[in-house]
């Protein structure tokens, strides 16, 4: 969780940074602004959850400023702090859309119990029913990472879906880097290590957070010499994750052991990737036997030609053919674009949002979101048109 604090009281600023900061997990404070008057600008960009708002430093705008942060803010909770008790005030106070009206003095014991009540109620009103998603490949080097992490950027932003990738490459797993060059502070390992505690707050302060809809867990440093990353341990975490996030995009890459078989029993697709090569469709076809006599039902199972050009080795059609399967999913060769986004750790869309690959990522995104969703037709002109009120419809 994140916050923003208004007080013109340096000394009240500092006592509610310091609450947050020894909460556990530690709530970040954005920022801990004076006024919002002429600071207003600078933290317009970020995303809080949480805003503490010191009435008594805006005694004639308050309701108004309340109203304006509950517009620019629809997500964040509002914790007023405030002398007025009386039963109008705090009305028009709850009114405006405040979840708690703390007094003035502020006391640390009522502070503190108020964060208890606002993180218990973020977890448990931010529930929904996400989709978890496994990338797969039928050969090492196929491009499983740039794809998964990708698609899941892309969600993010095209989508506005809130997505969290999983790097499940337990022995040296990259994703993170291609699309981050923050360094985690804590992985998939820590996570399991401290299973017994785990609620969403400290998944998410065990996350890299990308933006504030894109979040990644990263794989452990290192491969695991003690397997504490058991098939119970990471079956608990993705029931967890896809309550919390609308997609749980997972980089499987290509180990096998139980612990991603369980992954896949509680995956609702797996997307196989593979090039137009010969060992990718040998390899194909010998996951797809794998995935039959686990029980997985063909829908479950969408294949995924990566690096595609029509004048590839193999056809779509001889593909197609063989593995008995349409495939569901083309991302275009370019092979330029592609490095430049991982030597950069920039996602491709941010990178060259036109260029052929985020193109296709942004049809596939089109074709994920539901088509009831007004973000919808919005996509493509998001994505491809610089500033899209300027463009005649
Ligand atoms: N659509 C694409 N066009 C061109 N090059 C691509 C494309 N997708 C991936 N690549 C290239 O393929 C290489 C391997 O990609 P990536 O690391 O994602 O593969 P991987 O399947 O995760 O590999 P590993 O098996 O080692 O985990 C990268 O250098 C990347 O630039
Ligand atoms: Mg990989």
């Amino acid at each position: 969780m994140n916050a923003f604090i208004l007080s013109n009281d340096s000394e009240l600023r500092a006592l509610v940074s310091r609450m947050c900061s020894i909460r556990t997990p530690a709530i970040t404070v954005l920022t801990a602004l004076p006024s919002m008057q002429k600071d207003f600008a600078a933290p317009l960009t970020a995303h809080p959850d949480l805003m503490i708002i010191d009435a008594s430093s805006f005694p004639d705008s308050a309701t108004n400023l309340l109203e304006r942060m509950a517009e620019k803010f629809p997500q964040a909770s509002i914790m007023l702090l405030s002398s007025d008790r009386s039963p109008e005030y705090l009305i028009s106070a709850m009114r405006a859309g405040v979840r708690e009206v703390l007094p003035l003095p502020l006391s640390p014991v009522d502070l503190d119990a108020a964060l208890d009540r606002l993180s218990q109620k973020m977890a448990t009103t931010q529930q929904v029913d996400g989709k978890v998603m496994a990338f797969v490949s039928a050969k090492g080097g196929a491009g499983t990472t740039f794809v998964a992490a990708n698609l899941a950027h892309a969600l993010s932003v095209l989508g506005q879906k809130r997505v969290l990738l999983v790097d499940l490459n337990t022995a040296f797993g990259n994703a993170a880097l291609y699309v981050s060059d923050v360094k985690p502070l804590r992985t998939l390992a820590d996570v399991c290590r401290d299973i017994h505690r785990l609620d969403i707050n400290l998944l998410e302060s065990s996350v890299i957070r990308v933006s504030p809809s894109f979040s990644v867990l990263a794989a452990p440093p290192e491969p695991d010499p003690v397997e504490d990353l058991s098939p119970d341990h990471i079956e608990t975490i993705l029931q967890l994750a896809r309550r919390h996030y609308d997609f749980v995009i997972i980089d499987l890459g290509r180990q096998f052991s139980a612990a991603s078989v369980r992954v896949l029993d509680n995956t609702d697709t797996i997307v196989l990737l593979m090039q137009q090569s010969l060992p990718d469709l040998r390899g194909a076809r010998h996951l797809l036997e794998i995935f039959g006599s686990l029980g997985y039902r063909r829908e479950k199972i969408q294949l995924l030609l990566n690096r595609y050009e029509g004048s590839g080795a193999l056809t779509v059609g001889e593909v197609e053919r063989i593995l008995e399967q349409k495939i569901a999913i083309r991302i275009p060769n370019n092979f330029e674009a592609a490095n430049e986004s991982i030597n950069q750790g920039t996602p491709i869309l941010q990178l060259a949002r036109s260029c052929t690959i985020s193109k296709a990522f942004a049809d596939w995104v089109n074709r994920m979101v539901d088509s009831s969703s007004p973000v919808k037709a919005g996509i493509i002109r998001r994505i491809f048109v610089r500033n899209p009120d300027s463009v005649s419809q």
